[in-house]
Parts: structure tokens; sequence; C-alpha cells
């Protein structure tokens, strides 16, 4: 390789791994890839515009994700990972087919772990309406292993409640109750929490379901995946080069800011406006 593909190489490496959700469930995302691959430095595009993406259309989240992606693409991050589920489940194969860097969505990663882990063949799944409609996930969990049942429930309340702080108290209980028992009874052994919002959710979850039951969080199963994807295409940023999070969204960036921690595990110091037109004007070159 010669000088100038070496430093190619290098400036590549250490550009920063481009996230986006609709809002600040995918920091949750972010925690974990900050714990597997501490070193790489993360743009991260909360469109706090548009949340929720769980009760849009199929055609507008991927939109909003192809917008979203184009731009991520245009400030030269080197992997795109889609820390929601919903624009996962909608706007992955298209990104992966028109963006020039790898892409990743939680779905995918999560789906394989379950698949792996479940012994009885029964797996459960809950997300928001448009995941579970898309059949994503039961897809990718049957292509790992097609003799496997899948039991999937849309779980709209989630998102709501955890955004305003029910974590583990009555009204969660219940909501867990409307939607797990129906898949409980199937005889699940494993249940994947298909949703940026839930693994705040899963110590309740937890204890809900018992110890015979696997809970499965997509956003630590998207980290490790991503690390081997960035060991496969040689992108792993060096150990000694400057780290930096960059935190966006496309609306009330204190709302953001104040929230967000819960997600993230930690403060954020700094989170800019990015205006939804910058987007709109990615998105409409592609
Ligand atoms: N981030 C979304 C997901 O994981 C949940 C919130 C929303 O509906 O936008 O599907």
């Amino acid at each position: 390789m010669g000088r100038v593909a070496q430093k190619g190489r290098k400036e590549l490496k250490d550009a920063p791994i481009g996230i986006f959700d609709s809002g600040i469930g995918g920091l949750t995302v972010v925690r974990r890839i900050g714990e597997v691959l501490p070193n790489e430095s993360i743009v991260y595009i909360g469109d706090t515009a548009r949340i929720p993406y769980g009760s849009k259309s199929p055609q507008t989240v991927k939109n909003f994700s192809i917008e979203i992606g184009s731009y991520l693409a245009e400030i030269g991050v080197k992997a795109v990972v889609i820390a929601c589920n919903t624009a996962s489940s909608y706007g992955l194969s298209t990104l992966s087919a028109i963006l020039p860097v790898p892409v990743l969505g939680v779905v995918g990663p999560g789906a394989r772990v379950a698949a792996t882990a479940s012994k009885n063949g029964k797996i459960g799944v809950i997300g928001t309406r448009g995941t579970i409609c898309s059949e994503a996930y039961q897809s990718a969990i049957l292509a790992n292993r097609p003799e496997l049942r899948v039991y999937a429930a849309e779980a709209p309340l989630l998102v709501p409640f955890v955004e305003e702080g029910h974590l583990d108290d009555e009204f969660v209980k219940l909501a867990l109750k409307l939607y797990l028992d129906p898949i409980l009874e199937k005889g699940i052994d494993t249940l994947v929490l298909g949703c940026t919002h839930y693994p705040l959710l899963q110590p309740a979850i937890e204890k809900y379901v018992g110890d015979k039951v696997n809970v499965i969080d997509s956003a630590s199963a998207t980290a490790l995946a991503l690390k081997e994807l960035l060991k496969k295409t040689e992108l792993m940023k060096d150990s000694g080069t400057v780290l930096k999070k960059r935190f966006y969204c496309t609306d009330n960036p204190q709302g953001f800011r104040r929230e967000g921690s819960r997600f993230l595990g930690k403060e954020i110091e700094i989170v800019e406006l990015l205006p939804l037109e910058e987007l709109q004007r990615a998105g409409s070159k592609r």
C-alpha cells in the first residue's frame, strides 16, 4: 500500500461512526457502543422534530432514514448505525444500497443473538407497531434458524412510559401484563427487546417474565456486531487518537440534553440543533 493510501486508511479509521434514531432512545445503543468500542468517535442524530417513528408509515420512516443516512455520509462518517428499531426495519436495505459506507441496523444483531440463545425454539419479540408490522425481527430470526417459532407483540405504550420516567411501577406492570402475557403463554424461553427504549425497562421486564426467560437487548447485540464489522472492514480506530462525541437533534436540544442522560447513563454536555432542512437537502440528492 502506498503512502497516500495509508494516510487515507488512517483518516478513515479516525472518522466518527454515525448513529441515528428518532430521538433520545438510540442513546441506549450509544451507551453499549461506548462500552464495547471506547476509542471510537461518534456523531449522533436524534430526529426529535419527527419522533415517533413507531407509528408512522413504512415509506415515511424510509424517507426519514434516507435523509439522515445521506447527511451522515455527507459529513464523512466511516459507518452508519441505525439505532432505531423501526428505522432499521424499514430503512436498512435501502441505506445499505445507497450509502458509500457500511450500514448496520439493530434488528439483525438482536435476532441473531436470540436465535442462538433459544433452547426450546420459542422466541418472543416486542417492539413498536412499525417494527412488529414490518416482520423484520420475525424474518431475521427465522433466517438464522427456520425451525424456530416467533411470537411478536406490538407494545406501543412502553415508549411514552419510559419517556415519562415510568420504569417499574403499577402502570408498567399493567402494560407488561397486556403485552407479555399472550406471548408468555406460548412458552417462550427468550424475549427480544426490539425497541430503543426497552433497555430502561429491562429490570422490570426480567422481574415480570421470571428467570426461565432470557431477555435479549438488541442494543448490546448491536455494539458487539459493530465491533466485528469494524474489525472485518479494517475501520477500527487505533487507540491513542482523540475521542469525540457530538450530539445533534432536530428539535428542542435542551430537552434532549436533559432527558438523554437517563438513556446514555451519563451527562450530555452539549447538544446542537440540526435544522430539518439540512437533512431534507441531503436526502433530496439521492
Ligand atoms: N426509536 C424507536 C424504535 O426503536 C422508538 C421510538 C419511536 O417510535 O420513534 O423503534
